[in-house]
């Protein structure tokens, strides 16, 4: 009977989807991930692994595990697994796209909104009692979102469904930079112009990331893009943690260089950089929830259960994760 380790806690309709495909699943109730060398430990014997993005699944892990078929990642992005060195073994890693597209979109458009019109700062204001009346310039003015320019920086599945709300919700006018061509019928579709990244940066009055992290996003946004964007323009970030310079981004707004920031992603999670935790005004940070709904998690983890079973049962997997990455 093939099996299965789950690194961590998933819903229970995962496990069983495993278990009714007669395969003996090893859980766990613990909701944290266990460590490289516990999970080394807890993989020998296996023959697939469903793994978070917490979980750090190396090369070392990889070959010590020749028995392994499959690594499916409850996430989008695959950059806690080392894809090549999966390749490179026969190892198949698969991922979860699709089903976190549109919960990620209306997240990235929560942290515009709660940035712009500075809805954590005016929460704070009700609650600390300090509302004494309408005023025509209160404290948590904020900018207008409707009618702006937002850029997007890679256009994949996550940005187009951003580039959606964007333009048809909010009138915004949408330019994207994008290094990969799109296929002609996706890039026809997408209410969004195509600029060079100078463009993007210099005239957008809101920049959202939705690109991979790999080596050539890493600080994609440091402290000369910082400069270069318009200093009433605010930033975005639900990719991935390591595409901002994190200390040029905190260094970009004590100077006014930027006006404000929305993150959900962070270089070093859990930890934040004390310079944006020590901004309140414009600074939104949330703790990697770009996908966290009830109804998409859930689907993200039976995404993952059909990839392994898919490949435990000889077939191809539904999601393989193949390098070059995609763009989303
Ligand atoms: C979340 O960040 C994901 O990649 O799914
Ligand atoms: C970002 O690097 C992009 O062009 O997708």
């Amino acid at each position: 009977m093939p099996r299965v380790l789950i690194s961590q806690w998933i819903f229970g309709e995962a496990v069983d989807m495993l278990r009714n495909a007669g395969h003996a699943v090893t859980t766990t109730d613990d909701d944290s991930p266990m460590g490289s060398d516990a999970l080394g430990s807890a993989l020998a014997g296996h023959d697939a692994l469903v793994c978070m993005l917490t979980d750090r699944v190396d090369a070392a892990l990889l070959g010590a595990n020749p028995q392994l078929r499959v690594v499916a990642n409850v996430a989008v992005g695959h950059d806690n697994i080392d894809v090549d060195a999966a390749v490179a073994l026969g190892i198949t890693v698969t991922n979860t796209p699709d089903v976190l597209t549109e919960a990620t979109a209306d997240l990235t458009f929560a942290l515009l909104l709660a940035a712009a019109r500075r809805i954590p700062e005016a929460d704070a204001h009700v609650r600390d009692g300090r509302w004494r009346s309408w005023q025509l310039v209160q404290p948590q003015t904020g900018s207008d979102v409707h009618g702006r320019r937002l850029g997007i920086v890679g256009m994949g599945r996550i940005g187009q469904a951003v580039a959606r709300r964007a333009a048809r919700g909010f009138g915004m006018e949408v330019v994207y930079h994008q290094r990969r061509g799109l296929p002609r019928e996706a890039e026809a579709a997408i209410p969004a112009r195509r600029v060079t990244f100078d463009e993007l940066l210099t005239t957008s009055d809101v920049v959202s990331l939705h690109a991979p992290a790999t080596a050539e996003t890493r600080h994609l946004i440091g402290s000369d893009e910082l400069r270069r964007m318009p200093a009433h323009a605010i930033l975005v970030n639900t990719a991935r943690g390591t595409l901002v310079d994190e200390s040029a981004l905190a260094d970009a707004l004590d100077r006014g260089e930027i006006a404000g920031v929305g993150l959900d992603v962070f270089e070093d999670e859990p930890h934040v950089h004390p310079g944006l935790i020590g901004q309140r005004s414009r600074v939104v940070l949330a703790p990697h929830i770009g996908s966290a709904t009830v109804q998409t998690r859930r689907r993200m983890a039976e995404v993952a259960a059909r990839n392994v079973i898919a490949v435990l049962r000889g077939d191809a997997a539904p999601n393989p994760v193949v390098p070059p990455s995609p763009t989303d």
